[in-house]
């Protein structure tokens, strides 16, 4: 079987695939070849209502199966993702450009993630404590809370929709997911994998379309108290704005612009190999992508002149071929904002190393391909050293010592990841303290977090939520503490003191 044998999709609600209520679609397109992918039911507010309907319904049920056996449904997941994961790999790189070592790890995550919340399910630890009164117990526990929005970009197709979606169904919530316009497939064939793993009706619903009808119509239904998203900035604080109504439960991971801090004691072909790994792995479309690389004045020109080299060496091409080190940016829209981002670093004076171009010709001309793009000396105040880009685009950076480095990398509104490379094992100490982010890197680029540790940010990336490790299940639990008085009397808490 390929996946591109069936054409046209369908949403999944309340156990059936359905077209969507006004029959409208919209097409997936392959970014290296400009091929249809697939098309795609384009669902409105009704779809989304039936959705929430049938989440709701199935709710009642899924919160009473025993978390073991809801885990037991997340290792089947897991088990199958890894035997389809050459065909997930493939039709990532298809779908979504990446290339495929990187889609390889993309669908690894997922199975990484489904596995650990699978093991959630003999978890989910509350806490038991001593009571202030004789002959009464107190402990907390985890409880689900109903229907979670999952919205989730393109960047990262597989991998994003489980660590949404795998901590929600382990804590026993229900889940109407949208999947990115851009990506659509992959989010369908998760789904495909998830009902033959077992989930019962109604658990696991698929909406496809876009944020402006779908997306909002989940922030604004008062029976979604829980918002996942992965985005833009701007789309967080629209969601944030719209779900205050509802006092809902919201989780935003937004934007980065992270640096690579480079000292002037640093192993300089590791740090020049991370650099070009964060900075271009994935063409820059990462939240964790290396956009910045801040180096000390003394190895500058040296590190400067081998990132260019090693840039320049990078081929660019089809995500499926195997000698392709950069493949496609997503679409077109992205391609000119990428473009935008070059005539404006040019124009405040920053100097363009290599790239800074649309590829032409040898097939390019089908997709949306960008050179790899260096600019040297540039201002950390300029717009290219503030502004996500989300594309091969990274701005070096010169500072005097390690003290100006700290500032120019705390210098922006995102605070996603960190990193620096130093053999000083004080330097490392003080910038693992001082490094506002939610993620610190010491001799390793900006990318590559693994699933068993928090995973978001601080000031503009979020609000405060993470997800990934045993962080997640704040997003998608309620705390209760639960007081049990066995005296057999009325016992006053704070009144009756005598032991
Ligand atoms: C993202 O770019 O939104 O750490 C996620 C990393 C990957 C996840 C990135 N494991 O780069």
């Amino acid at each position: 079987m390929t996946f591109t044998e069936t054409k046209t999709f369908q949403n999944y609600i309340g156990g059936e695939w359905r077209d969507s209520a006004s029959g409208e679609t919209f097409e997936s397109v392959n970014p290296a070849s400009g091929e249809t992918i697939g098309t795609f039911p384009r669902s409105s507010a009704e779809d989304v209502d039936r959705a929430v309907e049938a989440a709701k319904a199935a709710f009642e049920d899924w919160r009473l199966v025993p978390a073991p056996r809801r885990g037991e449904i997340l290792y089947r997941f897991a088990n199958l993702l890894m035997e389809e994961k050459d065909e997930f790999t493939d039709l990532m790189s298809r779908e979504m450009g990446k290339v495929k070592a990187e889609a390889g790890g993309d669908v690894q995550e997922a199975i990484d993630m489904s596995l650990y919340m699978a093991g959630e399910g003999r978890r989910l630890f509350g806490q038991t404590t001593p009571s202030e009164l004789r002959d009464k117990f107190n402990m907390s526990v985890r409880m689900p809370i109903g229907v979670v929005g999952v919205i989730t970009p393109w960047n990262f197709p597989i991998a994003i929709p489980s660590w949404k979606i795998a901590p929600a169904l382990i804590s026993g919530n229900t889940v109407v997911f949208k999947p990115a316009t851009d990506t659509p497939l992959l989010g369908e064939r998760f789904v495909e994998l998830l009902i033959e793993a077992g989930l019962p009706e109604g658990v696991i619903n698929i909406v496809h379309g876009g944020g402006g009808a779908v997306g909002d119509r989940l922030v604004r239904h008062p029976d979604v108290p829980v918002i996942t998203l992965t985005g833009s900035r701007e789309t967080g604080v629209e969601v944030m704005r719209n779900a205050a109504e509802n006092l809902k439960h919201v989780h935003l991971e937004l934007g980065g612009k992270n640096a690579i801090i480079v000292l002037d004691d640093a192993d300089l072909e590791l740090a020049a190999d991370g650099i070009i790994w964060s900075a271009f792995g994935t063409s820059g479309q990462r939240c964790t992508a290396a956009s910045r690389v801040i180096v000390e004045e003394g190895i500058y020109e040296q590190l400067q002149s081998r990132l260019v080299v090693a840039a320049e060496k990078l081929r660019l091409g089809a995500g499926w071929e195997d000698d392709t080190d950069v493949g496609p940016v997503i679409n077109r829209k992205s391609l000119e904002k990428i473009h935008s981002y070059t005539e404006i670093g040019k124009d405040e004076g920053a100097k363009l190393l290599t790239g800074g171009e649309v590829a032409t010709g040898n097939g390019f001309d089908k997709g949306n391909f960008y050179r790899p793009t260096i600019f040297g000396e540039v201002d950390p105040q300029m717009r290219i050293a503030q502004e996500e880009i989300f594309g091969p685009t990274t701005a070096l950076i010169r500072v005097k010592d390690f003290d100006e480095a700290i500032r120019v990398s705390n210098g922006i509104k995102f605070g996603l990841s960190s990193s620096i490379f130093t053999r000083d094992v004080n330097k490392a100490f003080r910038a693992m303290r001082d490094l506002q982010a939610g993620i610190t890197y010491i001799n390793a680029g900006t990318i590559g977090a693994e699933v068993h540790l928090p995973f978001g940010g601080t000031k503009d990336t979020g609000n405060g939520h993470r997800e990934a490790g045993q962080a997640a299940l704040d997003v998608f639990t309620e705390w209760k503490s639960i007081y049990v008085d066995y005296s057999g009397k009325l016992q006053k808490a704070q009144i009756d003191t005598e032991t």
